[in-house]
């Protein structure tokens, strides 16, 4: 017996019924970027490494330990023309930059607001929640003019207006701030003094991230360390007067929009650019691989990748987790065509192959049953797709040039004319009924 295939681990099939629910999320999401001014960008799904690396950080368990390279049968193919090398891309972000940059989009908006949708790799041990390949909705403000803490408050609210249209109920918001660089690297030294008594308590990642990214540690899923971390009194101190402003205007912004937030003085996020305002929301019913999105203001990677000195802030929500997140609400269906053609005989069948062409060119989904059966089996296989009208050709249809319409909604059925292969008729009539 041949081998048999399976989907590679931490990769998954989307099936039609699933994939109408995937198409309403979509769909849902470019109208709320719409009315939110965004729009759409589409960047390739590997980059070259060094991007994420120098975006991400060396040091963020994502380019440590994640990400996914190309490899080649040879040589001069594996690395690019450039002779570098490519992965496949962990996140949006730093793509998202490095296309903003490279076509000078600075020069043409003080303010670009895009966003994106499409699938992410990461080389994670898989469980609920998360997978190698997952799918990702996100936003970023990029612009010479994109500093003000309203524009923080504008990416919160899309986040959150998405979640709210996708019927997601059950969801914490939680913010805070790292400041600026120089804030950063006060908190950074604030928790070297406050870990370093506990350093043999640490498990052994965390007493590498001690060394090279001390923020890592307060991420670490590890029982005992997010114990210590829980016991650490981290407060705003080690921001200066303008971070403290830049904040306090975020919350006042949100407040106005009525969304409510926790600040989370240990919310500090796995990824290098973030500095100010980050953020994550978290759904109740996620377990451990709780937050459904993430983002926050990165206001230096545009000049880290070469570009002016420019500030942004982004978000990203997981498609996966939001499906998780919405639990009894989501509806799974096929989209059932508008109608569904029988034939009780041969040269009926002929017939009515050509009646569903001449449907489908007027944009009525149809279908047919592609065995001449008995009415009762075809019946059932047209209930089955869900069609709400059934086209009947027999014999006598097909010798008095009509056809019978039958409503499968009310029972109704009544002749209709196609005299002379003049349709009109019976597609008026099914357009009434399209939904
Ligand atoms: P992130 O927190 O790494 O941020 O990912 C954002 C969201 O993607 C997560 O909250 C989660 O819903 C989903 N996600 C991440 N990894 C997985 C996985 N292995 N399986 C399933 N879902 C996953 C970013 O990616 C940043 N680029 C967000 C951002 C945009 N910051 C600024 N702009």
């Amino acid at each position: 017996m041949s081998k048999k295939f399976s989907v590679p681990r931490g990769a998954a099939d989307i099936l039609p019924a699933e994939m109408s629910l995937w198409q309403d999320i979509q769909d849902t999401a470019r109208q709320i970027f719409r009315d939110y001014n965004y729009h759409e960008i589409q960047t390739p799904v590997f980059e070259e490494t060094e991007l994420f690396a120098r975006s991400m950080g060396k040091t963020s368990d994502v380019v440590q330990k994640q990400m996914l390279n190309l490899q080649s049968q040879t040589k001069s193919d594996a690395a690019d023309i450039h002779g570098s090398e490519l992965s496949l891309r962990p996140e949006g972000t730093a793509s998202v930059v490095r296309a903003y940059i490279e076509n000078g989009l600075d020069r043409k908006e003080a303010i670009s607001k895009f966003f994106y949708m499409g699938p992410m790799f990461r080389g994670e041990r898989p469980q609920k929640g998360r997978l190698r390949q997952f799918h990702q909705i996100g936003a970023e403000i990029i612009g010479p003019e994109a500093v003000h803490p309203y524009l923080d408050a504008e990416i919160i609210a899309v986040n959150i207006a998405l979640l709210h249209a996708f019927g997601v109920q059950d969801f914490r918001l939680k913010i805070n701030t790292l400041g600026s660089i120089e804030d950063k690297e006060n908190l950074s030294k604030t928790l070297r003094k406050l870990l370093s008594p506990k350093m043999s308590d640490l498990c052994p990642d965390c007493q590498q991230r001690f060394k090279h990214n001390v923020f890592r540690i307060l991420d670490c899923k590890n029982k005992a360390c997010a114990e210590i971390v829980h016991g650490l009194q981290i407060n705003d101190s080690y921001l200066s007067d303008e971070s403290r402003a830049h904040f306090a205007t975020v919350k006042e912004a949100l407040e106005g929009l009525k969304i409510k937030y926790d600040v989370c003085h240990d919310l500090v996020r796995g990824l290098d650019y973030y500095t100010h305002t980050v953020f994550e929301i978290t759904g109740s019913s996620l377990g451990s691989q709780d937050a459904v999105s993430a983002g926050g203001r990165y206001n230096h990677l545009v000049s880290q990748l070469g570009g002016p000195e420019i500030p942004a802030i982004g978000f990203a929500l997981g498609i996966e987790r939001t499906i998780l997140a919405m639990g009894e609400s989501r509806e799974l269906r096929v989209i059932p065509p508008d109608a569904f053609i029988i034939a009780l005989d041969e040269k009926s069948f002929k017939k009515a192959f050509q009646i569903l062409s001449i449907l489908r060119d007027m944009d009525i989904a149809s279908d047919m049953s592609y065995r001449v059966s008995s009415m009762k089996s075809q019946m059932r296989l047209a209930d089955k797709v869900g069609a709400r009208s059934v086209i009947i050709m027999g014999e006598s249809e097909l010798e008095k040039e009509f056809v019978s319409l039958k409503d499968m909604e009310t029972g109704h059925q009544e002749e209709v004319t196609i005299k002379n292969n003049d349709y009109a008729v019976l597609v008026d009539k099914l357009r009434e009924r399209q939904q």
